[in-house]
């Protein structure tokens, strides 16, 4: 056991007894939580009840934790101690979105190290050519918007681009919705799919089954089209391994690895696993680093002094070019990669991790039942006065090696966790960051940013649906001198 983490044996607290909102007759809290800022009400009532705190939603008790010790505590005890819920598993299964973010336990166990290796660092680096011709095709697109003056709708476009940078790598698969007219259909039905995950992932009473039929009527063409086009997919990558028997033992990208083990005898992988996958890579990969880029040139926008730190070292780095050309360049753009740490200290796309116990067990010496709830709730930490001087001041520098001693840096770093913690740590993290620094780099090099705001101006609204986002966010290009 890490011996960071609150390792406490005895429960002296039962959950029932801990502060939080006062539960209503039957709903519990389920009536005072507005679904799209789910992740704000519970960040209030850690403010109001300090944590850890209660509530309830009908006849489910949760626990939510802030401490980074606690939070580390229960992250790494996955997946014997804590999974992810039982119900994200059922809800996911009937969409055909049952993959490596939602399954547990042995079929968790089996898929992780396919996953792992289809993302890991050497074929981040394999891929880094395709990285770079899709960054320049954002290039040509914001340049057209900035020579036509146009208003870019800043989250479609990232979008397209991390949509087409994982359907790349995972699936070998080139559909470059950043040029081609149509090629939208992904990001359109996902786009429908996910916040009805989400609703029914909250939802505080299972609906009646007409209303289910119904609801499904809805939902059902829009996960026909998104079955189909992992069919495709599918289908593409199985010719693919009749034309090139080596790569069942040599895959190389992710979907390979899936269909060569599904058709290995014993391998446990089915035809749903491969699917589930290839629909959860599309979704972990697609949300979650284009709101966190949004966010991030949302702020660079708002603060011209630390943009034009970062642009120098562009610049520098970059050597005059219009956007990172090699491995090295990605390597020494120190001040982007600071930039991205403090976007998701501030803005974290992923505000909460949500585990269910496998055992009675004990967390901050509260008694946690199985088949009880520990929400880890990620913001509180990183906005600590006593890690982060001024908390809410967006401050790259703060990040820098040369800025803080190598003890703090660990501090600060085991205080936020974007890409969570443990055993379940994201596996898209090195993607992740490559795609921030590909864009952000390009950004600087090529333009000014005129303006990045929703529409009236301001601060733009976070929403949660799976990934908190900001709403509406417009931007608009100047090519730079
Ligand atoms: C800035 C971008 C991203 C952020 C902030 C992020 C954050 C997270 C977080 C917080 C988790 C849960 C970790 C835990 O439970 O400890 C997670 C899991 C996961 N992420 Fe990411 N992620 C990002 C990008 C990506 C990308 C690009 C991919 C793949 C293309 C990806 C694939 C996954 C998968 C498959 C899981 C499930 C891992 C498991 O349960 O074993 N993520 N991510």
């Amino acid at each position: 056991m890490d011996s960071t983490t609150s390792t406490e044996t005895t429960a002296t607290r039962a959950m029932e007894a801990l502060p939080g909102p006062r539960p209503w007759p039957l709903v519990g809290n389920a009536l005072q939580i507005q679904r799209e800022r789910f992740h704000l009400q519970m960040e209030d009532w850690a403010r109001q009840y300090g944590a850890p705190y209660t509530f309830r939603i009908r006849d489910r008790r949760f626990m939510v934790v802030t401490a980074p010790d606690s939070i580390g505590h229960v992250l790494r005890q996955r997946p014997d101690l804590f999974r992810r819920t039982e119900r994200i598993e059922k809800v996911s299964a009937e969409v055909g979105f049952l993959g490596l973010f939602t399954a547990s336990g042995d079929t968790w166990r089996r898929q992780r190290p396919m996953v792992l290796a289809g993302l890991d660092p050497a074929h981040i680096r394999q891929f880094f050519p395709a990285l770079v011709d899709v960054t320049e095709r954002l290039r040509r697109r914001w340049e057209k918007a900035a020579r036509g003056n146009e208003v870019i709708d800043l989250q479609a476009d990232l979008m397209r681009y991390t949509v087409d940078v994982t359907t790349g790598l995972a699936f070998g698969e080139d559909l470059n919705t950043l040029e081609s007219g149509d090629g939208d259909t992904i990001q359109r039905h996902l786009n429908v799919v996910m916040p009805s995950l989400f609703k029914r992932l909250l939802s505080p009473v299972d609906p009646p089954a007409w209303l289910r039929r119904l609801r499904d009527r809805e939902l059902e063409p829009h996960l026909v089209a998104l079955r189909s086009a992992v069919q495709g997919f599918i289908a593409k990558t199985r010719a693919a391994l009749q034309a090139r028997p080596g790569l069942r033992e040599k895959p190389e990208n992710l979907i390979q690895a899936l269909v060569a083990a599904r058709d290995r005898e014993g391998s446990g992988v089915s035809d749903e696993d491969v699917a589930g996958n290839v629909l959860t890579m599309l979704l972990a990969g697609e949300d979650t680093t284009a709101n966190t880029l949004a966010w991030m040139l949302w702020h660079l926008h708002r603060h011209p002094a630390a943009t034009a730190v970062a642009r120098e070292e562009v610049d520098r780095v970059l050597g005059g070019a219009a956007g990172v050309q090699s491995l090295d360049q990605l390597g020494r753009l120190d001040l982007l990669e600071a930039c991205a740490s403090e976007t998701m200290r501030l803005k974290p796309v992923a505000p909460f991790i949500m585990n269910q116990s496998l055992a009675d067990t004990t967390v901050e010496n509260v008694a946690v039942r199985k088949g009880e709830f520990v929400i880890c709730l990620m913001r509180p930490a990183g906005l600590e006065e006593k890690t982060f001087a001024q908390p809410q001041v967006f401050d790259p520098l703060r990040w820098r090696a040369e800025g803080a001693s190598a003890h703090a840096m660990a501090s600060a770093r085991r205080h936020t966790m974007p890409f969570g913690a443990g055993p379940r740590m994201c596996p898209g993290r090195y993607l992740a960051l490559a795609e921030i620094k590909l864009v952000a780099a390009m950004l600087l090099a090529n333009f000014e940013i005129e303006e990045v705001a929703p529409e009236g101006g301001g601060e733009p609204r976070e929403a949660i649906s799976i990934v908190m986002a900001p709403v509406g966010l417009r931007m608009r290009l100047r090519l730079r001198k």
